[in-house]
């Protein structure tokens, strides 16, 4: 065998098994990874749950994807939810200013994190946040309340939703 049959045959072999290493190394680049977050309808409760004008905290449960990590049944968020005039309200439990967790005071709410408060219809009354709470739609189907869950951006007046 010669030196240049010697060398034809290494970039053969060089050259088939780079080929074999790129198949799985295209299918890695080329997947997309999951998104993060989830978004949808999740029905919450029953209508005969709750009560008129009281707020009650419902957390929302999905899979949760980060890259190629799938965490199954977590918290991806919670809702306030309760009924006015017989008809489901739900607002985001994440404050607009910076995500904390809102809580119930006084017939309305208030963000502990940074001093926000907001009446029993969401409506900011003092404190950093750039808006009123994140109202979520709802609507009901045989006795059960489905919410659309729903992140914004926040820190911003304008309400964005996340993707
Ligand atoms: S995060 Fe709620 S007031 Fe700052």
């Amino acid at each position: 065998m010669s030196n240049d049959e010697t060398a034809t045959g290494r970039r053969a072999l060089l050259v088939a098994a780079t080929g074999i290493a790129a198949i799985p190394c295209a299918r890695l680049i080329g997947h997309t990874p999951p998104d993060s977050g989830a978004q949808g309808w999740f029905r919450l409760a029953k209508v005969n749950e709750l009560v008129e004008g009281l707020p009650k905290r419902f957390a929302v449960i999905a899979d949760r994807k980060d890259g190629w990590v799938v965490e199954q049944r977590v918290e991806i968020g919670a809702v306030w939810l309760f009924l006015r005039s017989g008809k489901p309200v739900a607002f985001s439990a994440s404050c607009p200013h910076l995500g904390c967790g809102v809580q119930v005071k006084d017939g309305g709410f208030v963000c502990r994190c940074h001093d926000s408060n907001f009446d029993a219809v969401g409506k900011r009354l003092d404190g950093p946040s750039p808006r009123d709470l994140d109202a979520l739609e709802t609507r009901i189907a045989d006795g059960d309340i489905f919410v659309r869950f729903v992140r914004f951006r926040a820190g911003t007046q304008e309400r964005t939703e996340l993707a």
